[in-house]
Protein backbone atom coordinates (compact mmCIF):
# COMPACT_ATOMS: atom_id res chain seq x y z
CA UNK A 1 0.00 0.00 0.00
CA UNK A 2 1.31 3.65 -1.12
CA UNK A 3 0.61 6.68 -2.53
CA UNK A 4 0.27 5.39 -5.68
CA UNK A 5 -2.82 2.67 -5.09
CA UNK A 6 -6.22 3.94 -5.61
CA UNK A 7 -9.23 3.59 -3.74
CA UNK A 8 -11.98 4.11 -4.75
CA UNK A 9 -15.58 3.45 -2.27
CA UNK A 10 -18.72 4.58 -1.96
CA UNK A 11 -22.28 4.42 0.06
CA UNK A 12 -25.52 4.38 -0.89
CA UNK A 13 -27.01 7.29 0.73
CA UNK A 14 -30.42 5.76 1.87
CA UNK A 15 -30.53 6.82 5.39
CA UNK A 16 -27.52 7.50 7.99
CA UNK A 17 -24.75 5.19 8.97
CA UNK A 18 -24.08 3.23 11.76
CA UNK A 19 -21.77 0.87 13.23
CA UNK A 20 -22.19 -1.59 10.77
CA UNK A 21 -20.39 0.83 7.65
CA UNK A 22 -17.98 1.90 10.68
CA UNK A 23 -16.36 -1.76 11.09
CA UNK A 24 -17.32 -2.70 7.75
CA UNK A 25 -15.36 0.44 6.08
CA UNK A 26 -14.89 3.80 7.15
CA UNK A 27 -12.76 2.57 10.15
CA UNK A 28 -9.96 1.03 6.92
CA UNK A 29 -11.40 4.86 4.92
CA UNK A 30 -9.53 6.92 7.83
CA UNK A 31 -6.42 4.75 7.54
CA UNK A 32 -6.45 4.86 3.83
CA UNK A 33 -6.58 8.33 3.89
CA UNK A 34 -3.13 8.80 4.88
CA UNK A 35 -1.40 5.87 2.84
CA UNK A 36 -3.32 6.14 -0.81
CA UNK A 37 -5.08 8.66 -2.63
CA UNK A 38 -8.77 7.90 -1.87
CA UNK A 39 -11.76 8.66 -3.53
CA UNK A 40 -15.09 8.34 -1.67
CA UNK A 41 -18.45 8.25 -3.15
CA UNK A 42 -22.17 9.27 -2.35
CA UNK A 43 -23.56 6.77 -4.84
CA UNK A 44 -26.93 8.59 -5.38
CA UNK A 45 -27.41 7.48 -9.16
CA UNK A 46 -26.92 3.65 -7.37
CA UNK A 47 -29.76 4.99 -4.65
CA UNK A 48 -32.46 5.72 -7.04
CA UNK A 49 -32.06 2.46 -8.78
CA UNK A 50 -34.53 1.15 -6.03
CA UNK A 51 -35.75 4.58 -4.40
CA UNK A 52 -36.82 6.28 -8.17
CA UNK A 53 -40.09 7.30 -6.02
CA UNK A 54 -38.40 8.46 -2.94
CA UNK A 55 -35.86 11.19 -4.47
CA UNK A 56 -36.22 13.40 -1.69
CA UNK A 57 -35.10 10.73 0.76
CA UNK A 58 -32.45 10.36 -1.51
CA UNK A 59 -31.37 14.09 -1.29
CA UNK A 60 -31.82 14.21 2.56
CA UNK A 61 -29.60 11.33 2.88
CA UNK A 62 -26.95 12.99 1.04
CA UNK A 63 -26.11 15.56 3.33
CA UNK A 64 -26.34 12.89 5.58
CA UNK A 65 -23.75 10.66 4.65
CA UNK A 66 -21.58 13.12 4.03
CA UNK A 67 -21.85 14.75 7.80
CA UNK A 68 -21.45 10.89 8.74
CA UNK A 69 -18.37 10.86 6.61
CA UNK A 70 -16.59 14.22 8.00
CA UNK A 71 -17.63 13.13 11.54
CA UNK A 72 -16.05 10.31 11.50
CA UNK A 73 -13.04 11.76 10.63
CA UNK A 74 -12.62 11.45 6.43
CA UNK A 75 -10.63 14.69 5.95
CA UNK A 76 -11.63 16.64 2.63
CA UNK A 77 -7.96 17.59 2.50
CA UNK A 78 -6.74 14.44 2.31
CA UNK A 79 -9.22 12.53 0.28
CA UNK A 80 -12.03 13.32 -2.34
CA UNK A 81 -15.58 13.46 -1.18
CA UNK A 82 -17.75 13.14 -3.55
CA UNK A 83 -21.31 13.45 -5.28
CA UNK A 84 -22.13 10.63 -7.97
CA UNK A 85 -24.64 12.28 -10.01
CA UNK A 86 -22.14 15.22 -10.32
CA UNK A 87 -19.66 13.14 -12.15
CA UNK A 88 -21.87 12.54 -15.06
CA UNK A 89 -18.54 10.85 -16.84
CA UNK A 90 -19.37 7.54 -14.88
CA UNK A 91 -23.09 7.23 -17.26
CA UNK A 92 -21.26 7.63 -20.30
CA UNK A 93 -18.46 4.23 -19.62
CA UNK A 94 -21.52 2.84 -17.78
CA UNK A 95 -23.33 3.11 -21.09
CA UNK A 96 -20.42 1.28 -22.81
CA UNK A 97 -19.42 -1.28 -20.59
CA UNK A 98 -23.74 -2.21 -20.80
CA UNK A 99 -22.55 -3.98 -24.37
CA UNK A 100 -19.71 -6.42 -22.88
CA UNK A 101 -21.54 -7.84 -20.88
CA UNK A 102 -24.60 -10.31 -21.30
CA UNK A 103 -28.23 -10.20 -19.84
CA UNK A 104 -27.41 -13.54 -18.35
CA UNK A 105 -24.11 -12.49 -16.27
CA UNK A 106 -26.32 -9.76 -14.97
CA UNK A 107 -29.22 -11.82 -13.79
CA UNK A 108 -26.57 -14.41 -11.82
CA UNK A 109 -24.93 -11.69 -9.92
CA UNK A 110 -25.55 -13.44 -6.20
CA UNK A 111 -25.93 -9.83 -4.48
CA UNK A 112 -28.20 -8.44 -6.84
CA UNK A 113 -30.37 -12.04 -6.83
CA UNK A 114 -30.36 -11.46 -2.49
CA UNK A 115 -31.17 -7.85 -3.05
CA UNK A 116 -34.23 -8.74 -5.39
CA UNK A 117 -35.84 -11.39 -2.80
CA UNK A 118 -35.14 -8.74 0.33
CA UNK A 119 -36.71 -5.86 -1.27
CA UNK A 120 -40.09 -8.11 -3.30
CA UNK A 121 -40.19 -5.61 -6.26
CA UNK A 122 -43.72 -5.14 -6.78
CA UNK A 123 -44.26 -3.92 -10.08
CA UNK A 124 -41.44 -5.65 -11.62
CA UNK A 125 -37.78 -4.83 -10.91
CA UNK A 126 -36.53 -2.27 -12.35
CA UNK A 127 -33.74 -2.29 -15.11
CA UNK A 128 -31.70 -0.22 -13.76
CA UNK A 129 -31.35 -2.14 -10.57
CA UNK A 130 -30.24 -5.08 -12.48
CA UNK A 131 -27.49 -3.57 -14.12
CA UNK A 132 -26.27 -1.06 -11.56
CA UNK A 133 -23.29 -3.40 -11.18
CA UNK A 134 -22.29 -2.12 -14.41
CA UNK A 135 -22.58 1.23 -12.97
CA UNK A 136 -20.36 0.56 -10.05
CA UNK A 137 -17.65 -0.98 -12.73
CA UNK A 138 -17.73 2.72 -14.03
CA UNK A 139 -17.31 4.11 -10.64
CA UNK A 140 -14.07 2.38 -10.02
CA UNK A 141 -12.89 2.04 -13.39
CA UNK A 142 -13.26 5.68 -14.20
CA UNK A 143 -10.61 6.35 -11.22
CA UNK A 144 -8.45 3.75 -12.13
CA UNK A 145 -8.67 2.36 -8.79
CA UNK A 146 -6.25 -0.66 -7.78
CA UNK A 147 -8.22 -1.28 -4.69
CA UNK A 148 -11.52 -0.78 -3.13
CA UNK A 149 -12.54 -1.38 0.34
CA UNK A 150 -16.00 -2.87 1.03
CA UNK A 151 -17.72 -5.62 2.61
CA UNK A 152 -18.31 -9.15 1.69
CA UNK A 153 -21.42 -8.74 -0.09
CA UNK A 154 -19.80 -7.02 -2.45
CA UNK A 155 -17.22 -8.96 -3.76
CA UNK A 156 -19.26 -9.89 -7.06
CA UNK A 157 -19.25 -6.31 -7.94
CA UNK A 158 -15.29 -6.37 -8.11
CA UNK A 159 -15.60 -9.76 -10.36
CA UNK A 160 -18.00 -8.39 -12.27
CA UNK A 161 -15.31 -5.15 -12.79
CA UNK A 162 -12.10 -7.36 -13.46
CA UNK A 163 -14.52 -9.01 -16.23
CA UNK A 164 -14.99 -5.85 -17.93
CA UNK A 165 -11.70 -4.42 -17.45
CA UNK A 166 -10.55 -7.25 -19.56
CA UNK A 167 -12.77 -7.62 -21.93
CA UNK A 168 -12.70 -3.89 -22.72
CA UNK A 169 -8.68 -4.20 -23.00
CA UNK A 170 -9.15 -7.03 -24.96
CA UNK A 171 -11.28 -5.27 -27.58
CA UNK A 172 -9.83 -2.14 -27.11
CA UNK A 173 -6.98 -2.25 -25.88
CA UNK A 174 -4.86 -1.34 -22.69
CA UNK A 175 -6.70 1.64 -21.19
CA UNK A 176 -8.73 -0.35 -17.46
CA UNK A 177 -6.73 -0.88 -14.55
CA UNK A 178 -7.96 -4.49 -12.42
CA UNK A 179 -8.98 -4.04 -8.99
CA UNK A 180 -8.74 -5.55 -5.57
CA UNK A 181 -11.30 -5.42 -2.50
CA UNK A 182 -10.05 -5.00 0.66
CA UNK A 183 -12.13 -6.69 2.67
CA UNK A 184 -12.10 -5.50 6.50
CA UNK A 185 -10.38 -7.37 9.44
CA UNK A 186 -12.69 -10.13 10.65
CA UNK A 187 -13.30 -10.80 6.98
CA UNK A 188 -16.97 -11.85 5.58
CA UNK A 189 -18.50 -11.61 8.77
CA UNK A 190 -21.05 -8.58 9.54
CA UNK A 191 -21.46 -6.89 12.54
CA UNK A 192 -24.83 -8.01 14.06
CA UNK A 193 -27.85 -6.19 14.78
CA UNK A 194 -28.90 -5.53 18.06
CA UNK A 195 -31.07 -8.01 17.57
CA UNK A 196 -28.22 -10.47 17.73
CA UNK A 197 -30.52 -12.17 15.07
CA UNK A 198 -29.64 -10.26 11.77
CA UNK A 199 -26.73 -8.31 10.10
CA UNK A 200 -27.22 -4.41 11.65
CA UNK A 201 -29.37 -2.78 8.93
CA UNK A 202 -31.57 0.56 8.69
CA UNK A 203 -34.33 -1.76 7.38
CA UNK A 204 -34.27 -4.05 10.05
CA UNK A 205 -34.39 -1.40 13.09
CA UNK A 206 -31.72 -2.87 14.77
CA UNK A 207 -28.66 -0.58 13.88
CA UNK A 208 -26.97 1.70 16.31
CA UNK A 209 -26.01 5.09 14.18
CA UNK A 210 -22.92 6.81 14.06
CA UNK A 211 -25.29 9.98 15.01
CA UNK A 212 -27.10 8.29 18.03
CA UNK A 213 -26.39 10.45 21.11
CA UNK A 214 -25.68 9.08 24.64
CA UNK A 215 -29.05 8.48 25.72
CA UNK A 216 -30.38 6.37 22.61
CA UNK A 217 -26.96 4.38 22.78
CA UNK A 218 -27.60 3.43 26.43
CA UNK A 219 -30.94 2.25 25.64
CA UNK A 220 -30.39 0.77 22.42
CA UNK A 221 -27.32 -1.61 24.55
CA UNK A 222 -29.99 -2.28 27.13
CA UNK A 223 -32.01 -3.63 24.78
CA UNK A 224 -29.42 -5.99 23.38
CA UNK A 225 -29.29 -9.62 22.99
CA UNK A 226 -27.35 -11.84 25.27
CA UNK A 227 -27.30 -15.39 26.50
CA UNK A 228 -31.03 -16.14 27.11
CA UNK A 229 -30.36 -18.94 29.57
CA UNK A 230 -27.95 -16.45 31.53
CA UNK A 231 -31.17 -16.04 34.04
CA UNK A 232 -29.24 -15.42 37.64
CA UNK A 233 -26.21 -13.57 38.09
CA UNK A 234 -24.63 -16.99 39.37
CA UNK A 235 -25.25 -18.66 36.18
CA UNK A 236 -22.58 -19.71 33.65
CA UNK A 237 -22.82 -17.66 30.99
CA UNK A 238 -22.00 -18.03 27.28
CA UNK A 239 -20.51 -16.34 24.65
CA UNK A 240 -22.16 -18.06 21.75
CA UNK A 241 -24.50 -15.71 19.99
CA UNK A 242 -24.16 -13.15 22.63
CA UNK A 243 -24.92 -9.87 20.53
CA UNK A 244 -22.73 -7.98 23.40
CA UNK A 245 -19.63 -10.04 23.58
CA UNK A 246 -19.55 -10.04 20.00
CA UNK A 247 -19.49 -6.06 20.42
CA UNK A 248 -17.02 -5.97 22.96
CA UNK A 249 -14.55 -8.52 20.82
CA UNK A 250 -14.90 -5.64 17.96
CA UNK A 251 -14.77 -2.49 19.88
CA UNK A 252 -13.45 -2.87 23.10
CA UNK A 253 -9.43 -1.63 23.40
CA UNK A 254 -9.18 -3.13 26.55
CA UNK A 255 -7.83 -6.48 25.55
CA UNK A 256 -7.01 -8.02 28.79
CA UNK A 257 -10.04 -6.69 30.87
CA UNK A 258 -12.41 -8.50 27.61
CA UNK A 259 -10.88 -11.49 28.17
CA UNK A 260 -11.29 -11.06 32.00
CA UNK A 261 -14.91 -10.95 31.54
CA UNK A 262 -15.43 -13.61 29.56
CA UNK A 263 -13.76 -15.79 31.84
CA UNK A 264 -16.20 -14.95 34.69
CA UNK A 265 -19.01 -14.56 32.77
CA UNK A 266 -18.40 -18.15 31.72
CA UNK A 267 -17.53 -18.89 35.04
CA UNK A 268 -21.20 -17.30 36.47
CA UNK A 269 -21.11 -14.30 38.86
CA UNK A 270 -21.11 -11.34 36.55
CA UNK A 271 -24.42 -10.04 35.70
CA UNK A 272 -25.65 -8.80 32.23
CA UNK A 273 -26.33 -5.33 33.61
CA UNK A 274 -22.29 -4.87 34.09
CA UNK A 275 -21.47 -6.30 30.58
CA UNK A 276 -23.62 -3.69 29.43
CA UNK A 277 -22.58 -0.84 31.27
CA UNK A 278 -18.87 -1.47 30.02
CA UNK A 279 -20.33 -1.68 26.36
CA UNK A 280 -21.98 1.39 26.87
CA UNK A 281 -18.72 3.00 27.99
CA UNK A 282 -17.13 1.58 25.08
CA UNK A 283 -19.01 2.43 22.03
CA UNK A 284 -19.91 5.92 23.95
CA UNK A 285 -16.14 7.04 24.16
CA UNK A 286 -15.89 5.96 20.17
CA UNK A 287 -18.86 7.77 19.33
CA UNK A 288 -18.38 10.92 21.39
CA UNK A 289 -15.88 12.79 19.68
CA UNK A 290 -17.74 11.86 16.06
CA UNK A 291 -21.02 13.59 17.61
CA UNK A 292 -18.68 16.55 18.16
CA UNK A 293 -17.66 16.84 14.93
CA UNK A 294 -20.99 15.97 13.84
CA UNK A 295 -22.88 18.80 15.56
CA UNK A 296 -19.72 21.74 14.65
CA UNK A 297 -20.51 20.51 10.39
CA UNK A 298 -24.16 20.52 11.13
CA UNK A 299 -24.30 24.30 11.98
CA UNK A 300 -23.23 24.93 8.87
CA UNK A 301 -24.24 22.26 5.75
CA UNK A 302 -24.02 24.69 3.21
CA UNK A 303 -20.38 23.84 3.66
CA UNK A 304 -20.55 20.35 3.94
CA UNK A 305 -22.43 20.71 -0.07
CA UNK A 306 -19.08 22.92 -0.38
CA UNK A 307 -16.80 20.43 0.56
CA UNK A 308 -18.74 17.93 -1.69
CA UNK A 309 -18.89 20.02 -4.90
CA UNK A 310 -15.41 20.77 -4.07
CA UNK A 311 -14.73 17.27 -4.14
CA UNK A 312 -17.24 16.50 -7.44
CA UNK A 313 -15.24 18.78 -9.41
CA UNK A 314 -12.16 17.11 -8.60
CA UNK A 315 -13.67 13.47 -9.23
CA UNK A 316 -14.94 14.76 -12.62
CA UNK A 317 -11.90 15.78 -14.19
CA UNK A 318 -10.13 12.49 -13.02
CA UNK A 319 -12.73 10.26 -14.90
CA UNK A 320 -12.60 12.88 -17.82
CA UNK A 321 -9.11 11.16 -18.06
CA UNK A 322 -10.01 8.23 -18.43
CA UNK A 323 -13.36 8.52 -20.18
CA UNK A 324 -11.23 10.33 -23.25
CA UNK A 325 -8.57 7.12 -23.13
CA UNK A 326 -11.50 5.44 -23.34
CA UNK A 327 -13.45 7.08 -26.47
CA UNK A 328 -9.84 7.01 -28.12
CA UNK A 329 -9.65 3.51 -27.80
CA UNK A 330 -13.04 2.72 -28.87
CA UNK A 331 -12.53 4.83 -32.00
CA UNK A 332 -15.56 7.94 -30.68
CA UNK A 333 -12.91 10.43 -31.03
CA UNK A 334 -14.33 13.02 -33.12
CA UNK A 335 -12.35 15.72 -32.37
N1 LIG B 1 -22.85 -0.85 -3.80
C1 LIG B 1 -22.20 -0.19 -2.72
C2 LIG B 1 -23.06 -0.40 -1.46
O1 LIG B 1 -24.21 -0.75 -1.57
C3 LIG B 1 -22.01 1.30 -2.95
C4 LIG B 1 -21.13 1.59 -4.12
C5 LIG B 1 -21.48 2.18 -5.29
C6 LIG B 1 -19.74 1.26 -4.23
N2 LIG B 1 -20.44 2.28 -6.11
C7 LIG B 1 -19.35 1.72 -5.51
C8 LIG B 1 -18.82 0.64 -3.39
C9 LIG B 1 -18.05 1.55 -5.97
C10 LIG B 1 -17.52 0.46 -3.87
C11 LIG B 1 -17.14 0.91 -5.14
O2 LIG B 1 -22.57 -0.17 -0.37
Amino acid sequence: MGKQDIVLTGDRPTGKLHLGHYVGSLKERLNLQDKAELFVMIADVQALTDHAKKSSEVRDSVLEVGLDYLSVGLDPVKSTLFIQSLVPELFELTVYYLNLVTMNRLKHNPTVKAEINQKGFKEGIPAGFVMYPISQVADITAFKANLVPVGADQMPMIEQTNEIVRTFNRLYGDVLVEAKAIIPEGGAKRLVGIDGANKMSKSLGNAIYLSDSSDVLEKKVKKMFTDPNHLQVNDPGSLENNAVFDYLEVFDPDREKLEEMKAHYQRGGLGDSLVKRRLFEVLDALLEPMRKRREEFAKDPAEVYRILLKGSEKASERAHKTLSQVRAAMNLNYR
